[in-house]
C-alpha cells in the first residue's frame, strides 16, 4: 500500500466514525513564537484540548505536516526523519478510552491488514500522579489482543507531553512485530533492538501539567499519532523509509550520479532536501537563527554530502524536480511553490559553495595545529570563526572533525555563540524601543500603509507574499516580504499606484475582536504572533485589506498623504525589501 492510500483509508475510516477532516495546518506554526516547527498532530489543536470550542466539531480527523529537529544528527541512519507526516484523530470532550481503542484496532486490523498475532500493545503502570490504565488494557483485551502482549510500563515510556508543560496524560501505544529475532530473552516493545516497531500513540488527555504539578482539564481527550513514513515501510516489508516510494526516486537518482558510493550519504541527501522543500513551501527562508537556522543547517548539511559524493551541485535542481513529481499529489503545495523553493535552496548553495572552500581550508589548518599539538579536540574558538566567518554550521565543524577521527569542543562554541547573541539581543531590543516608543500621527499613518504595501504586493506579485518583518519611524516605513526575484519597475509602479488609489478612496479603517480561528477563517492575513486561544484584533481597510494586527490605525486613509516607494531591494534569501514614504504636504 502506498503512503498516500494509507493516508486516505485514514481520513476516510474516521470520516466514516463521525469525525471531520480538518486541513494540516503549516509546517511552520502561525501563532505559536514559542515553538520552531509543528511537532505534532496535536500542537495547532492546544485550545480545543483545553476546552475551547472546534468549530468543526468535537471528534477530529487530519493528517499534520511536523519537522522534529531533535534527532537531525541520528538522520543517515534506517530509521531517523526531520520531516514526517503524522496522522491523527481527536475527541474533544467526546469518546474516550474505549472507543479509541476499538477503532484503532479495527483501523489496523481491518482496513490495513495487518494480523493480531503481529501487534502488541502498551498501557500505563501508574503512580502517584494518575491510577494504572487497567481500562485501557481490558480494552486491549476484550477486542482481542492476547493478555501476553499486553504490557504495563511507567512514565517514562507510557505518558505523553508536548514539552515540559501542557495537556498531557497516560497513553497506550501500538507495536508491530516486524518478524525479526527477538535479541535476548527480555525482548519486549520497550526494547530498542528494531523487532518491535511502535506504530501508533493514542493519547488519553485529561490532564495538564505545570510548575506545580498536575490538575485535571475540564475535559477528558484523545489525541492519537501514526507516523505515515514508519506504517509505509511496514506494510511494504521495507526495511528503512527510504526504501519506499516517497524517497525512492531521489535515492535513485542519487545512485546514479554518485561518484563515491556512501548509503549514509545518499539518505542525509534525500532526507534534508524533503524536508527543506517542506519548510519552505511554508514560507520558511534561511537565516542565522531560530528556524531559519534549521533550513540553513538542512541545506548545507546536504550540500557537504553531495560534495562527498562528488555529486556536482548543478544537480540539486534535478533533485526538486524529481521530489516535486514524486510528492505532489500528496502536497500540492510543492508544485506551487516550485519556484521558490528552487531559488532559496539554489540561492543558499550558492552562498556556502563561496565559503565552503575557504572554510575547509581554514579547519584543516586549525585541526593540523590541533594534531601538532597532540589534541583530539577542536577549540570552541575556531568552530565559532568557522560559523561566523565561513557561515559552518557547528554540526558541519564536528561532522568533518569526526571524519578526521577528532571531536569539537561544542561548550566552548556554545557560550561563544551566547556571548554572541547577547550583543545582538541588546542591540534589537534597543531598536524595538526606538520603534514603539512615539507613536503618533505620522507613525500611525506608516502602520496603515504598511498594511496597504502589504495588500497591494498580494495583488500585484500573488499570494506568496508575507510579511517577514516590518520598521516604522516617522520618517519611512521598512517592509520585508518573500518574493524570489527583484520586483519590475512595472511591478514597482503598479504596487504604488494601487496603494495610492487606495488612500484617495478615503477607505474607513475597522477594528474588530475576534478569536484567532475566526480571523484567520474570514481570510485575514498578517503576523500570527500571538499566542493561539488569544482572542486577536482585525482591521479591516475598506474591503481591500483585511490583517491580524495590535494598531493602532488611521480612522480613514484619506489624509495619509501620497505614497512613495523610495527603494526595492534584496533582504535576504527569497526576502524582499521596500522602503517607502509617505509625502504629506503635497497639493493634490
Ligand atoms: N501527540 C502524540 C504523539 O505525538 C499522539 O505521539
Amino acid at each position: 500500500m502506498k503512503a498516500i492510500e494509507i493516508r486516505n483509508k485514514y481520513l476516510n475510516f474516521f470520516k466514516k466514525h463521525n469525525h471531520t477532516i480538518i486541513p494540516s495546518a503549516p509546517l511552520i506554526p502561525e501563532n505559536d513564537p514559542s515553538v520552531l516547527f509543528t511537532t505534532a498532530g496535536m500542537q495547532p489543536l492546544v485550545p480545543y484540548l483545553l476546552g475551547e470550542k472546534h468549530p468543526a466539531g468535537n471528534r477530529l480527523t487530519d493528517y499534520q505536516k511536523c519537522l522534529r529537529t531533535v534527532d537531525i544528527d541520528e538522520v543517515g541512519d534506517n530509521r531517523h526523519l526531520t520531516y514526517f507526516e503524522m496522522l491523527g484523530n481527536w475527541s474533544l470532550g467526546d469518546y474516550f478510552k474505549e472507543e479509541s481503542i476499538k477503532m484503532s484496532f479495527e483501523f489496523l486490523t481491518k482496513e490495513l491488514g495487518i494480523p493480531v498475532e503481529k501487534l502488541s500493545v502498551t498501557c500505563f503502570a501508574g503512580d502517584e500522579d494518575c491510577p494504572r490504565d487497567t481500562v485501557a488494557a481490558d480494552t486491549w483485551k476484550k477486542v482481542g489482543i492476547p493478555e501476553d502482549h499486553i504490557y504495563y510500563y511507567g512514565k517514562k515510556d507510557n505518558w505523553w507531553i508536548a514539552g515540559e508543560e501542557g495537556p498531557c496524560g497516560p497513553d497506550t501505544e501500538m507495536f508491530y512485530d516486524t518478524g525479526k529475532q527477538p535479541c535476548g530473552p527480555n525482548c519486549e516493545p520497550s526494547c530498542d533492538c528494531g523487532k518491535y516497531v511502535e506504530i501508533w500513540n493514542n493519547v488519553f488527555m485529561e490532564y495538564f501539567k505545570d510548575k506545580n504539578g498536575y490538575t485535571k482539564l475540564k475535559q477528558r481527550n484523545v489525541d492519537t499519532g501514526l507516523g505515515l513514513e514508519r506504517m509505509t515501510m511496514l506494510l511494504q516489508g521495507k526495511e528503512t523509509p527510504f526504501d519506499t516510494e516517497l524517497f525512492l526516486p531521489v535515492m535513485q537518482k542519487l545512485q546514479e550520479l554518485q561518484k563515491i558510493d556512501s548509503i549514509k550519504s545518499r539518505r542525509i541527501i534525500a532526507e534534508h532536501l524533503r524536508s527543506s522543500m517542506m519548510i519552505i513551501a511554508d514560507g520558511g527562508r534561511p537565516s542565522n537563527i531560530d528556524r531559519g537556522y534549521v533550513l540553513r543547517r538542512l541545506i548545507r548539511r546536504m550540500i557537504r554530502h553531495m560534495n562527498k559524493l562528488q555529486i556536482d551541485l548543478s544537480e540539486i535542481s534535478t533533485l526538486i524536480d524529481i521530489n516535486v513529481e514524486n510528492l505532489k499529489e500528496m502536497y500540492p503545495e510543492l508544485e506551487k511553490n516550485k519556484n521558490d523553493i528552487k531559488n532559496v535552496i539554489l540561492e543558499e548553495k550558492d552562498k556556502f559553495v563561496k565559503t565552503l572552500a575557504h572554510g575547509e581550508r581554514e579547519f584543516n589548518k586549525e585541526m593540523q595545529k590541533a594534531k601538532n599539538e597532540g589534541k583530539e579536540q577542536i577549540d570552541g574558538k575556531v568552530v565559532f570563526k568557522l560559523y561566523d566567518t565561513y557561515g559552518f554550521p557547528p554540526e558541519v565543524t564536528q561532522e568533518l572533525a569526526e571524519e578526521n577521527g577528532m571531536t569539537i569542543d561544542m561548550k566552548e562554541f556554545k557560550d561563544l555563540y551566547k556571548q554572541h547573541q547577547e550583543k545582538s539581543r541588546i542591540g534589537s531590543e534597543q531598536k524595538f524601543k526606538g520603534g514603539l516608543a512615539d507613536q503618533n500621527e505620522k507613525t500611525i499613518a506608516y502602520h496603515t500603509a504598511t498594511h496597504l504595501l502589504h495588500q497591494a504586493l498580494r495583488t500585484i506579485l500573488g499570494d506568496h507574499v508575507k510579511q517577514s518583518g516590518s520598521n516604522i519611524t516617522e520618517e519611512r516605513l521598512r517592509f520585508d516580504f518573500t518574493h524570489p526575484q527583484k520586483m519590475t519597475k512595472e511591478e514597482i509602479q503598479k504596487v504604488e499606484d494601487l496603494v495610492n488609489e487606495e488612500i484617495q478612496k478615503d477607505l474607513p479603517v475597522k477594528c474588530e475582536e475576534m478569536s484567532y480561528e475566526e480571523a484567520k477563517k474570514s481570510g485575514a492575513i498578517g503576523l500570527f504572533t500571538d499566542k493561539y486561544g488569544d482572542r486577536v484584533k482585525v482591521y479591516t481597510i475598506g474591503d481591500f485589506s483585511k490583517e491580524i494586527c495590535g494598531g493602532p490605525h488611521v480612522t480613514h486613509t484619506g489624509n495619509m498623504g501620497r505614497f512613495k516607494i523610495k527603494k526595492e531591494e534584496s533582504s535576504s534569501s527569497g526576502v524582499r525589501r521596500i522602503k517607502a514614504i509617505l509625502i504629506k504636504d503635497e497639493q493634490k
